[in-house]
């Protein structure tokens, strides 16, 4: 059974802790503490008073109580907890809607979710995890604070719209922190977002970056300033599509086009760029991916394949991730799969910047960037390939030696583009048909009509040009 079992890394969860402005002996919530993070944070940096509760009966009899003075702790559903709290903080479990249904055992269904959340108004496709927040929302006093860590992929979709407008209808969010990196233990493919938000109060929103680097150390940014520097219809591309990287295994010699019979938990997987050519995933060359979900059983051939594995990664003494998991004997092998993405960028560019059309919605690895939005295929490739964009992107990108650009995914986030509710439907139809023209020819003309049309909405020209000598100056040094 799927109960979001994902785990926040110590430093990310004392980071959480540490946004809350109540003090004193608050009472403060996790309603689903898993291996304890937070529970653990909050006794060891506040004075607060803790309540935790966990479904899942063996992560519950796993943690423990480490305080009984202070600390309250239940076996049971998170739907079933009445009373007023000062302080909520969550990292609430993903499942999907349609996977709802099997919580069913555990007494999780739609119809206690929806009615534990009365008042507000949700989408039949809300995930776990908007009911978590909504609910948790209810149980705070007026003024007390909910800190959660969750999947941000709501931004941009219409479910995400309306779950954040019953959010502001009972307070708001002061705090929205776009995560980049690994927030969670043993990298799930997942991006994230922190927030804070009081009930029953009125302010603006502080948005800021935090980047986890690789020995988890934290770096915030105030994203105010760029926000500020947005003119007239253009908008980051972060605030009108998600970004995410592609799939990481850890150790592709053993999750990669693996020796195995066993097709069930085999997906496909295009690699590489050198894989694809043109603007387009048809025809492109993939891979095999061994996929297996907690909820997965295994053949006989897979345990023994990931039982030898193992022993070569003991062996080895790397991937450190994976060898920590093995010898904490913990589950080393999952991988989720994301929903695949409208566009996939290759982000280390020699020649050509080229955002290419999943066509053949290929998963991807995690040498490409999977950007999604609730906007049109077609009209999102518009506004991505085009001289103002890869003009941009020259300037956002860091040398990588050899004449090779690197774009990080925070460069992507910012590029500036049209917000397409802005663009005119005549216009749309044309960048549309322009767009098609080029995925069927990969002729670069179709790059500069989409440039010349766009050219209204950024309000000024001659960007080929800027972009051409920026590429010139890039390559000089190496050629
Ligand atoms: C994403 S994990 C987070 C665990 C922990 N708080 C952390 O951040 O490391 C979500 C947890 O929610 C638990 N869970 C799922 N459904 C629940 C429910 N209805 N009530 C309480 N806990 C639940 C899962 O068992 C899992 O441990």
């Amino acid at each position: 059974m799927n109960l979001g079992q994902v785990y926040t890394k110590q430093t990310v969860a004392d980071f959480m802790v540490r946004l809350f402005t109540i003090t004193g002996k608050a009472c403060v919530l996790d309603p689903c503490f898993g291996r304890g993070v937070f529970v653990n944070s909050l006794l060891a940096n506040t004075e607060f008073v803790v309540y935790g509760v966990e479904i899942d009966e063996v992560s519950y009899a796993a943690f423990g109580n480490p305080d009984e003075t202070r600390c309250h702790l239940k076996n049971g559903d998170f739907f079933d907890v009445e009373g007023a709290f000062d302080g909520i903080i969550m990292n609430p479990p993903y499942v999907r809607q349609e996977e709802l249904e099997k919580l069913a055992p555990l007494g999780v269904t739609k119809q206690k979710l929806q009615s534990a959340c009365w008042i507000m108004n949700i989408s039949s496709k809300a995930n776990l995890y908007m009911y978590f927040i909504l609910r948790a929302i209810l149980l705070l006093r007026e003024g007390g604070e909910l800190i959660a860590i969750f999947p941000n992929s709501w931004t941009n979709t219409s479910v995400g719209k309306q779950f954040c407008e019953q959010m502001k209808l009972h307070g708001y969010i002061t705090d929205f922190i776009n995560v980049e990196g690994e927030a969670f233990e043993g990298s799930p493919m997942v991006d994230v977002c922190i927030l804070k938000f009081i009930k029953g109060m009125r302010g603006e929103t502080r948005y800021q970056t935090m980047r986890i680097t690789q020995d988890d150390s934290l770096l915030i940014e105030d994203v105010r300033h760029l926000k500020n520097e947005i003119s007239g219809n253009l908008v980051r591309l972060r605030s009108v599509a998600s970004i995410r990287r592609g799939i990481t295994t850890g150790a592709n010699k053993f999750f990669v086009n693996p020796p195995l019979f066993t097709q069930t938990h085999l997906v496909s997987i295009l690699s590489s760029p050198k894989d694809c050519t043109g603007y387009t995933t048809k025809h492109c060359r993939q891979d095999k991916l061994l996929a297996i979900k907690s909820s997965d059983i295994l053949s006989e051939e897979e345990e023994i394949y990931l039982g030898n594995s193992a022993k070569v990664i003991l062996k080895e003494g790397k991937p450190l991730t994976l060898k920590t998991l093995i010898n904490e004997d913990q589950p080393w092998y999952y991988i989720t799969v994301p929903e695949t993405a409208q566009i996939v960028f290759s982000y280390i560019v020699r020649n050509n910047l080229k955002f290419v059309l999943n066509v053949e919605n290929c998963n991807v690895r995690d040498n490409f960037y999977m950007i999604s939005s609730r906007y049109n295929s077609l009209l999102l490739m518009a506004l991505l390939n085009n001289y103002y964009v890869y003009r941009q992107l020259e300037d956002l990108g860091k040398s990588y030696g050899k004449g090779l650009l690197k774009l990080q995914k925070y460069d992507i986030d910012d590029i500036k583009v049209p917000h397409p509710e802005t663009i005119q439907e005549e216009d749309k139809v044309k960048l549309v048909q322009l767009t098609e023209e080029l995925v069927k020819s990969s002729d670069e003309c179709h790059i500069d009509a989409i440039t010349n049309l766009l050219a209204s909405y950024y309000g000024y020209s001659g960007v080929k040009e800027q972009y051409f000598e920026l590429k010139s100056k890039r390559l000089a040094h190496y050629e």
